[in-house]
Order: C-alpha cells, then sequence, then structure tokens
C-alpha cells in the first residue's frame, strides 16, 4: 500500500513536489509491480485548512472554486509526468467526509479526544481567531522573517502559532492579541510510550528516524479543531462544535483510506477491495512525503491509527529533503519554479522523469540545475541508453533478417558482460528497495556504459564479413543485455521502454525475467525500431536559463515591491533609544546538539562576557566565527533556548532567501561600543 503526499489543491504541481514525492513514489510502485507484487498507489488532493482559503482569498474566488479548479489541473500535470496513480481522490468528497468523522468519534469514544479552553491569536480589525497559517511572523529557530503560524517554509520545522516572533494577521496585516476559545485536543501525550515501542526498532532513513524521536519524547496534546467555515464539520453534538472543523493534517492522512475505499467501489467495483490494504497485518504500508511533512506521518498519524485501533501502521516513510532550483528555493507564491506540465511540453516525458530522478533529495536538499540535468540526461539516458538500443535493433534489422541470431560459443568477454547484467541486476533490486533510487540508477547506467564499451570493442560491423559466428554473438548478448537495461530503466522512463519493449517484440516483461539471459530468445522476431529519445539542445538548455533566471528577478522584485507598498509606522527618537546596541566581538562559537540553526556564542561586551544563542548555524560554521565583530541588542530580556540562556540579541540582514547575513562594523572598535 503505496501513498504520495495529498498535495494541496492550491496550485499546479513543479519539479519539487515531483523529486520530493511523487516521482520516487511512482518508480518505487513501477518496480514492485514489475516483480509482481500487489501494489497500490493513492494519492489525491488535500482540499481544505488554511492553505487552501488563505489562496482562495489572495485569488478572490470561493475555496470550492479554487480546489475545483486545481483538482483538474494537479490531476492532469501528475498524468502529463506519467505519475500513474491507482486512484486519484480529493479529501473534499463525502466518502471522505464521513470516513474522517467516523475517525474523529472512534477517538473521541475510546477518550482520546477531550475538551479545553486555550488561547489562540485572534485579529481584532477583521474579528477573526487566526489558526495556523493566518498568523505570520519570525521562525523561533531559523529567523525566517516570513515564516507560517504552523510552519516555517525556510527550515520546514513546525511551529506553534505562539512561538512566532512580532506574530501579525495574515488577513490585515495587523498586530494580533491572544483570545479565549474551546478545542477538541487529542490526547498524544498518553501515546508515548506505544509511539516509542513503534518507532524504536524502525529501519527508517536516519534522519527522518531522529526527527521522529525527538518529536515523541517532546510529545504534549494537540488541539484538533480549528474555527474555520471550510472543512469537515465536527460531528459532536455540543453547542461548542459550532462553526468548528477538524485540522486539516488530523482528516488528510485518513484521506489515504477513504481514497482506497473509494477506488475498491469505482475502480474495483467491490467495496471491500480496501480491506487487505489496510486491514492486513501483513501488509506494507509506506507513505511517500516531503521533509516537511515528517512529523504528522512518523507520530501523530501512527498515534491516531493506534489510538483508532483497526488498522495497520506505516512501515516505512521514505522522506526527501528539498529540490532547489538554480541554487534557489522554489517558491509557488512568487512563480519560480519549473511547472510539471511545462517541462514536459518542452522535452518529453521521460526526459523530463529521467531529468528530475537525477536529484532526488534522498539524504539531503539537493539543487536542479538545468545545464547539469540536461547534459547528464543526454549522455545517459539518449546516448547510453537510447543510442544503445537503436544500434543493436537495427543491426538485428538490417543484417540479421530481424531475428535475434543463434550465438556462437562464448568468449570471456561475452561471459563477464552478461555476468555484470545479472550482478547489477541484484544490486538495483537491493538499492530500490531501500528507497536508494538515485544509487540505483547508477547501477543502471553503470551497466549501460559497460555494454557500450563491450560493443564498441567488439565492433560487430566489422565481424559481419570477417567473422559472422561472432558478429552474431556479439549481437545476441547485446540484445540480452538490453532486455536487461529495459527492466532497469522502465520505472525511470516507462513509456519509452514500453516503446522500446514493442520494437523488441518482448511480452513478458517480469523484472526476474527481463534481467536473466533467456537462450530461447535466439531466432527471436523483433521489429523496426526508430530512435527512442532526441537530444536536448544546447539552444533549450540557454533559453531555459534566460527563463528561469528571469522569473527569480520577477519573483524577488515582486517580493520588495510588496515592502515596499507596506506602510511603515515611524516612531519617536525615544522609541529608538531604549535599545541599547553594542558591538561585540565573538570569542567562541558551538553548535548546540540536536539542532541545524542554533549556534551558542560567548562574546565579550567590553566590560562582560555574555553568552547568545544565535539562529544562524545552517549559513555560519562555528569555526569561522571567533574575532568577528558584530552588533547586538544588549538590553533585551533572557530567553532560555533549548536548554541555554540567551542573554542578547544578534542583529543580522537577511539576504533574498531568507537567510541570515551578519551585520558586522566597517572597522575595529572597542567590544562594548555603543551603536546609535
Ligand atoms: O504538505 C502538504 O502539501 C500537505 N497537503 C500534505 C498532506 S499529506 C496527507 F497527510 F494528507
Ligand atoms: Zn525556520
Amino acid at each position: 500500500m503505496i501513498t504520495s503526499a495529498l498535495p494541496y489543491a492550491n496550485g499546479p504541481i513543479h519539479i519539487g513536489h515531483l523529486a520530493g514525492a511523487y516521482l520516487p513514489a511512482d518508480i518505487f510502485t513501477r518496480f514492485l509491480r514489475m516483480k509482481g507484487e500487489d501494489v497500490i498507489h493513492i494519492c489525491g488532493t488535500d482540499e481544505h485548512g488554511v492553505a487552501i482559503t488563505l489562496r482562495a482569498l489572495k485569488e478572490g474566488v470561493s475555496p470550492k472554486e479554487l480546489v475545483d479548479r486545481y483538482y483538474e489541473r494537479i490531476k492532469s500535470d501528475f498524468a502529463k509526468f506519467g505519475i500513474d496513480f491507482d486512484h486519484f481522490s480529493r479529501t473534499s468528497r463525502p466518502i471522505h467526509h464521513k470516513n474522517a468523522q467516523s475517525f474523529f468519534l472512534r477517538l473521541y469514544e475510546k477518550d482520546y479526544l477531550y475538551k479545553a479552553t486555550m488561547k489562540q491569536f485572534y485579529d481584532p480589525k477583521s474579528g477573526r481567531f487566526l489558526p495556523d497559517r493566518y498568523v505570520i511572523g519570525t521562525c523561533p529557530y531559523c529567523g525566517y522573517p516570513e515564516a507560517r503560524g504552523d510552519q516555517c517554509e525556510k527550515c520546514g520545522r513546525q511551529i506553534d502559532p505562539e512561538d512566532l516572533k512580532d506574530p501579525k494577521s495574515a488577513l490585515t496585516g495587523e498586530p494580533v492579541i491572544l483570545k479565549e476559545t474551546v478545542h477538541w485536543f487529542f490526547k498524544l501525550s498518553a501515546l508515548k510510550e506505544p509511539l516509542k515501542e513503534y518507532v524504536s526498532p524502525k529501519d527508517w532513513k536516519p534522519f527522518v528516524k531522529e526527527f521522529a524521536l525527538s518529536w515523541i519524547e517532546e510529545l504534549r496534546d494537540r488541539a484538533i479543531t480549528r474555527d474555520l467555515d471550510w472543512g469537515i464539520p465536527v460531528p459532536l453534538d455540543d453547542p461548542d462544535a459550532k462553526g468548528k472543523v477538524m485540522y486539516v493534517w488530523f482528516e488528510a492522512p485518513i484521506g489515504y483510506i477513504s481514497a482506497t475505499m473509494e477506488w475498491a467501489e469505482q475502480v474495483k467495483g467491490d467495496p471491500k477491495a480496501w480491506e487487505p490494504y489496510w486491514l492486513d497485518e501483513d501488509t506494507v504500508l509506506v507513505h511517500f512525503i516531503g521533509k516537511d511533512n515528517i512529523v504528522f506521518h512518523t507520530v501523530i498519524w501512527p498515534a491516531m491509527l493506534i489510538a483508532h485501533g483497526d488498522y495497520i501502521l506505516p512501515t516505512d516513510v521514505p522522506a526527501n529533503a528539498f529540490l532547489n532550483l538554480q541554487g534557489r528555493k522554489l517558491s509557488t507564491s512568487r512563480g519560480y519554479a519549473i511547472w510539471a506540465d511545462e517541462l514536459v511540453e518542452a522535452v518529453g516525458q521521460d526526459i523530463a522523469r529521467y531529468a528530475v530522478a537525477l536529484y532526488i533529495p534522498e539524504k539531503d536538499d539537493s539543487d536542479f540545475n538545468v545545464r547539469d540535468a540536461f547534459t547528464r540526461t543526454n549522455a545517459e539516458l539518449v546516448d547510453n541508453f537510447g543510442n544503445f538500443a537503436q544500434r543493436v535493433l537495427s543491426f538485428i534489422n538490417r543484417y540479421m533478417g530481424g531475428r535475434v541470431p543463434e550465438p556462437g560459443e562464448f568468449t570471456q568477454q561475452d561471459r563477464d558482460i552478461l555476468n555484470l547484467l545479472e550482478e547489477t541486476a541484484k544490486r538495483y533490486e537491493d538499492l530500490l528497495l531501500k528507497y536508494e533510487i538515485r544509487l540505483a540508477l547508477r547501477e543502471a547506467v553503470n551497466l549501460g556504459a559497460e555494454v557500450n564499451r563491450y560493443y564498441e570493442h567488439q565492433a560487430p560491423w566489422k565481424l559481419r564479413k570477417e567473422d559472422p559466428e561472432r558478429a552474431r554473438t556479439v549481437l545476441y548478448v547485446a540484445f540480452q543485455v538490453l532486455k536487461g537495461l529495459s527492466a532497469m530503466f522502465y520505472p525511470f522512463v516507462p513509456s519509452s521502454v514500453e516503446t522500446l519493449w514493442g520494437y523488441m517484440n518482448i511480452r513478458d516483461t517480469s523484472f526476474s525475467s527481463l534481467v536473466k539471459p533467456d537462450p530461447s530468445l535466439a531466432g527471436h522476431p523483433i521489429n523496426e525500431s526508430k530512435p527512442l529519445y532526441r537530444k536536448v539542445e544546447e539552444e533549450t538548455i540557454k533559453a531555459w536559463e534566460e527563463e528561469l533566471k528571469k522569473r527569480y528577478e520577477k519573483a524577488i522584485g515582486k517580493a520588495t515591491d510588496e515592502k515596499k507598498k507596506e506602510e511603515m509606522p515611524r516612531i519617536k527618537y525615544e522609541d529608538f533609544a531604549k535599545v541599547k546596541l553594542r558591538v561585540a566581538k565573538i570569542l567562541e562559537a558551538e553548535r548546540i546538539p540536536n539542532t541545524d540553526k542554533l549556534l551558542k556564542l560567548t562574546i565579550d561586551l567590553g566590560d562582560e562576557k555574555r553568552t547568545l544563542v544565535a539562529g544562524i548555524g545552517h549559513v555560519y560554521r562555528p569555526e569561522e566565527l571567533p574575532g568577528k565583530y558584530i552588533v547586538v541588542v544588549a538590553n533585551l530580556k533572557k530567553k532560555k533556548l533549548r536548554g541555554v540562556v540567551s542573554d542578547g540579541m544578534l542583529l543580522a540582514a537577511h539576504d533574498e532567501e531568507g537567510n541570515p547575513v551578519l551585520l558586522t562594523v566597517e572597522k575595529e572598535v572597542p567590544p562594548g561600543s555603543e551603536v546609535s
């Protein structure tokens, strides 16, 4: 049972989405299917929550209009990219509303949900409570100034809105106040031990497991309802439930099950066909997601499933990091991206898939660079695989009567390349099963390079007259290796490999038979073939580079224009004078354990030494900091961060991606000097 994160129906699909979840999931599913496994890949659009209502507000349409439009768009984007879901549903469908409500009620009846009063941000100007992304402020972890109330787009952390610095309403831009409201809470704290037992033995990617375990350590109950008029109504007969809907992150994962139920009804015509996939203890459940979704899939969703009791738990959650584009962060809202549909239009489905697959951010963020991507695709897919296929097939068609020839005696080189095929297939399989998709592809590419060398070296075009039997043997061997290669390339570039199988006249496309040399193929008739791919031309690469440069400039231009437009409230000098700014010299810097961004700095303020915590560790290495002169706010209240008391705050500007850039002094002045 394979799922890919349900994308919000609030924008088209870009290469970041594809590399992060959908393409690896599709590759994995196609591979398992070739292996003969009973596997389904389920997805759909996530249509509730603030991500939808805010976007609708921006576009000036109703949430319903927005999700209807993007459901169609997203579905077609995936189809163009060859992402082959068994079913693609949507969370606004009645089947999901019903299923999510009954899930909620089950937890309620089992005493896992309780009602409590809490303080929540409220926008006095619009008279509304501000759940999640309705509040914007500075990220407490990395200092990104436009972090949203549920999550920081920059560092990917989950945030509690109360922890944002300088919280403002996303609706009006006004400062917000805290006000009491009633919500239902999920008793996560009661599930700490079962969750630990569940996660501890898992053989997950290290960063996923570490993230999950550290979350479980700090687990507390969470509100799972919201004050919104768009979403799934809280199914309780309680006056306080009026006007409340379920938190989108509570109901969306239930959508995986609802979508499978819908598949059973609509695709299988058997309403019970979903059951083995979610109820059978032996079923392997795999969620493909991006790293910003880790906590929901490794902690909260399993907690919900444990509390519910009927369903199996995720076996693995192969999360991926983020994809950048030309060294910059992708942004849907600013329009800095390569969209799925335009990429396919420009270079074709399989070239597009291959280029993106090269950059699946399996462990760390990776950078999609168009020149690099297409140059490598030209070399590895078009030359190494596509041209080889065409050379072998056209040779057989032209000189061997269109039939795979009968081989003579094998030489050591023939045996070596056939052995290499079988060894490679084994390694490829092991790697794919561990979600090491890029390394699996390397295996296929290396085998491709080897067989090209073999073919060049044997030179059957020369042997044809000199030693016809040798020529026949070489073509026989090349055909067998091509058949094996086709299996390994198929999950990545399925539509061209299907075409290739047509040329090769191959019907049995199971992985094990494709990668095994088959002696009965001597004499096998093949069909006329054409080149499988066309190279991406230098002009196309240049055009993309230009276009992306323009998009980027527009994206940051837009951001600065928006900032300029904001009216700046003026303050009196007395207000400014309250802030005591001082020059400090950094004496020591060390990373705070288990954080990506936080550094502990010891600074010299002239008459005293102080410790402060700064969220700059993702940009500055501790060893490059000592000796630097920086500017700090010296009279800020102390604050404890990750167990370290921070006494002061350093000043930093932010580059166009929100990364901190330290403020230093132009000339050395004594530490402690006043800045005014
Ligand atoms: O981050 C997102 O785009 C979410 N819509 C993913 C939801 S995954 C699932 F749990 F529904
Ligand atoms: Zn952040």
